[in-house]
């Protein structure tokens, strides 16, 4: 019997990255995965991953920004009889650049999908655990959950936001029987991360100097951190923001 077996997760932005490897990771462990994602061919290659193994994945294509969407979203899990019991809200994008710059239609869509996102989602799932007391939630935030960074407004702010929203949630749900907890990474080697060192908005060289393990992090290790918070294991945790960023939010030196 696998930890999860008998389990339905959601992981939003499932189509790459982070959420990708987290939806491999809970299927792994037994969880059928209903895996988002605003791109449709990149969900259906995170399905056809999962299936290789023999797990079981279908792709949901909605943007989390929509609160329309996602309602429609839940829907269509209660019509199919999947209602999910673990929820990761990891869809998110960067936004990077000085304030001064930073246009509404940025600002109001980085907020949309890492903020917003997370609530809605977060809202419609929690609507349906708290009728069988039973779920799991956890949210991806970062580094900038925990520290600052200049020339990020939009993504530093949504992410405090999303670990004050974690511990809010946390309170106002273990009632419900439904734990609430964050992952805060630091810099990960990803597509999103590949795409701002491209452009020259991230200096590789230079995160790895300032992390006291001198490496950015693997995809599959933030989502052994998910996975753990997602088992029946870690059921005392709720309302806990957990970094896994090989030092970085601990050194307070170089
Ligand atoms: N990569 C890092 O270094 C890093 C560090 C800390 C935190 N994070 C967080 O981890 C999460 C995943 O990041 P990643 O690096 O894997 O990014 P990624 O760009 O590789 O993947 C993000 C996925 O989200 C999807 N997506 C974007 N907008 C969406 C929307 N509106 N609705 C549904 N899906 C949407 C994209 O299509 C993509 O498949 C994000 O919340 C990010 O902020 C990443």
């Amino acid at each position: 019997m696998k930890p999860l077996s008998g389990s339905t997760a959601l992981v939003t932005g499932a189509g790459s990255g982070i959420g990708r490897e987290t939806a491999i990771a809970l299927a792994n462990a037994g969880a059928a995965i209903l895996v988002n994602d605003v791109s449709g061919d990149a969900a259906r290659a995170t399905c056809a991953i999962i299936g290789k193994t023999g797990g079981q994945a279908t792709p949901y294509v909605a943007s989390v920004a929509d609160p329309d969407a996602v309602r429609a979203l839940f829907e269509i899990f209660d019509d199919e009889g999947k209602i999910p019991d673990i929820l990761v809200n990891n869809a998110g994008i960067s936004g990077n650049g000085p304030t001064l710059d930073l246009t509404e239609e940025s600002w109001l869509r980085v907020v949309g999908i890492n903020l917003n996102g997370a609530f809605f989602c977060s809202r419609e799932a929690a609507r349906r655990m708290s009728a069988t007391r039973k779920g799991t939630i956890v949210n991806i935030g970062s580094i900038y959950s925990i520290v600052a960074a200049p020339q990020r407004l939009s993504y530093c702010t949504t992410k405090a936001a999303i670990a004050m929203m974690t511990k809010c949630l946390a309170l106002e749900w273990a009632d419900a029987g439904i734990r609430v907890n964050c992952v805060a990474p630091g810099y990960v080697d990803s597509a999103l991360t590949r795409e701002l060192a491209a452009a020259g908005r991230l200096d590789m060289a230079a995160l790895e100097r300032r992390t006291p393990q001198h490496r950015l992090g693997k995809a599959s290790e933030i989502a052994d951190a998910v996975l753990y918070l997602c088992e029946p294991r870690s059921a005392h945790i709720t309302g806990h923001v957990l970094s896994v960023d090989g030092g970085w939010t601990a050194n307070g030196y170089l």
